[in-house]
């Protein structure tokens, strides 16, 4: 059984950068829960810590009733991905987020420390109660098969194993689309889209805003509702723009005609072949 990811997140990278930020920050992650958001992304490399932070003043905001309706995402650095660092480096994200579990926990980029070691760490803090869930990020479609195959040696169930894999996917960059979606889709494992918008870009394309004007969407509710149309991806789009925030949850909803599809496809080509997966 896959477990459900909403469509949307919200996105917090560059958060907690500057304390004279802090309190307009709170306020965005605080509205975008009000809103309906029910996931958070967030990183323990944002902001060294401060991102969470914010995030955990948010949260609080928001209410420790509310605690078990939101997923809140957070990631390991390949650096501390070590058996011991691996446990140690949550046990500081929880701290910083003022939470006793994350829901889930991902691997950042890979690293020199071999899966088996951060595997490990993440069966440690499932056991141990501080993590639900474990994935990973930037995984291209080979990698992702050689740590589900550690995953498999170690005697680990599909379904308690990895979760998701974040990575860039969206209009922009429309890669996954020919090999990693369809292995992960095959596994029943959604996919998290991060930079959704292209850091923005999408949200600003004449193109893209030409068609969607007549559909009654902005270019990034557009951009947003193309990328999460198959129910199987999470968007997760970062604003600290109220209005922007809104708005973007509003698009997930809207169900996209093949028409319109192909529209879309006229305008951002889908892969024909492989591409290696892009970073940001
Ligand atoms: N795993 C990874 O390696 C990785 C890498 C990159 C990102 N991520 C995650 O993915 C999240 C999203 O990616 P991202 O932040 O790189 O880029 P993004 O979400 O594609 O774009 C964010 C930018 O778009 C603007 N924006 C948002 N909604 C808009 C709207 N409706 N109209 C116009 N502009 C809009 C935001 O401005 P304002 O904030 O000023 O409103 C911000 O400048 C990150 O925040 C992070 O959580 C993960």
């Amino acid at each position: 059984m896959s477990h459900h990811l909403p469509s949307i997140g919200l996105g917090t990278w560059n958060m907690g950068e500057r304390r004279s930020s802090f309190v307009a920050e709170v306020d965005a992650i605080l509205h975008a829960l009000r809103v309906g958001y029910r996931l958070i992304d967030t990183a323990e490399l944002y902001a060294d810590g401060a991102c969470e932070q914010v995030v955990g003043a948010a949260l609080k905001a928001f209410g420790h009733n509310m605690r078990d309706r939101i997923t809140v995402v957070s990631k390991v650095l390949p650096s501390n991905a070590s058996r011991r660092q691996t446990v140690a480096a949550c046990k500081r994200s929880l701290d910083r987020l003022g939470l006793e579990q994350l829901d889930v926990y991902l691997l950042h980029w890979q690293g020199r420390h071999p899966y088996a070691q951060t595997i490990e760490a993440f069966l440690e803090l499932q056991d141990a109660g501080l993590i639900k869930r474990w994935g990973v990020s930037n995984f291209d479609a080979d990698d992702l098969a050689d740590w589900l195959a550690v995953e498999k040696q170690m005697g680990i169930a599909p379904d308690k194993g990895c979760l998701t894999n974040q990575v860039y996917y969206s209009l922009m960059a429309r890669g996954p689309e020919f090999d990693l979606l369809p292995a992960m889709q095959a596994r029943d494992m959604p996919l998290m889209a991060y930079t959704p918008l292209g850091s923005g870009e999408l949200a600003s394309h004449p193109e893209l805003a030409a068609l969607a004007r007549p559909m009654g969407l902005t270019a990034a509710q557009l951009a947003l509702a193309w990328t999460v149309r198959s129910g199987r991806v999470c968007a997760i789009p970062k604003s600290v723009t109220l209005a922007r925030i809104t708005e973007n949850f509003a698009a997930v909803d809207r169900r996209l005609t093949a028409q319109e599809l192909d529209a879309i496809d006229r305008i951002f080509a889908p892969p024909r072949g492989k591409q290696p997966l892009a970073v940001i």
